[in-house]
């Protein structure tokens, strides 16, 4: 097992901190499901609490990195290393809203430009997934890969639904429906980065989602990198953090994902 590596342990602490807190809300947000007034002013304020949380533990420990956080967007500046954190405080907020446990904290650590760290990490499961560029991707203290599966037959893949006001809905619904007929079965879960750390450990096969935002993806792409998979855009261009759209998958179903979805594109 490699042992983490000093970041690594910082991301972790920061994560373990601000997911106690988390847990907390997440209870209280479950028994607000039957208020009259419901829970959205009260999620808002646990997103923000983590995020606080997140920033000020990383920060405590790494003086010099700046920040690309959800809440509060870009701050600090980068480091003479070129350094910052790339943070999703709760990634899965309409889960977490609706009382559905599944939602992360979600950092990813950047250097001149390029994704080198990345940490998922489930307060309800008690899941870390954590990967550092030429180290590997591990859940917890087991190494993890993505999925050996080579048909898509076989194949269980992930995305995410455009929802009202927010992406293309037409283009979707052709993407879907050339997924669907030729693979085992597609999810929806809500929480994107939760999305790549499960094909990271080979429990999806693969995943594709359009406008997601850095903080969405950062922690996720190295998670995927490092379990051995591929990751890109939808069209196959190479992916940064901010690119409009991602499709990840083993090396063996990146293609034929690619090209199911390019069908879609040409049916439109
Ligand atoms: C959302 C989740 C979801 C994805 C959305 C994201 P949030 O993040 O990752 O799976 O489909 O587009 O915005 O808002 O819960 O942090
Ligand atoms: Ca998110
Ligand atoms: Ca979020």
């Amino acid at each position: 097992m490699a042992n983490p590596s000093a970041n690594i342990n910082v991301m972790i602490r920061a994560a373990g901190k601000a997911a106690r807190q988390l847990r907390r809300d997440f209870g209280e947000a479950e028994n607000l499901q039957v208020s009259r007034k419901g829970p959205a002013d009260f999620v808002t304020a646990a997103d923000l609490r983590a995020e606080k949380i997140l920033r000020e533990e990383l920060a405590r420990a790494r003086p010099e990195y700046g920040f690309l956080m959800e809440e509060s967007g870009a701050t600090g500046s980068a480091d003479d290393g070129g350094r910052r954190w790339i943070v999703d405080p709760l990634d899965g907020t309409t889960n977490f809203l609706h009382g559905l446990p599944h939602f992360a904290i979600s950092i990813a650590l950047e250097e001149r430009g390029e994704l080198v760290a990345g940490v998922v990490y489930d307060p309800l499961k008690d899941e870390t997934f954590r990967a550092e560029k030429g180290t590997g991707a591990y859940l917890n203290d087991r190494r993890i890969r993505v999925s050996s599966r080579r048909h898509l037959a076989d194949a269980l893949i992930a995305t995410g639904t455009p929802y009202k006001g927010h992406g293309d809905h037409p283009q979707f619904l052709g993407e879907v429906e050339a997924v669907m007929a030729e693979v085992a079965g597609i999810r929806r879960w809500g929480a994107a980065a939760l999305d790549l750390a499960y094909v990271a450990a080979g429990r999806y096969d693969g995943f594709w989602e359009r406008d997601l935002s850095s903080w969405d993806v950062a922690a996720g792409i190295v998670l995927v990198r490092e379990a051995g998979g591929y990751v890109s855009q939808i069209d196959g261009r190479t992916i940064q953090h901010d690119s409009p759209s991602i499709l990840a998958a083993n090396d063996l179903l990146h293609a034929p994902l690619q090209k199911a979805l390019h069908r879609a594109r040409d049916r439109a």
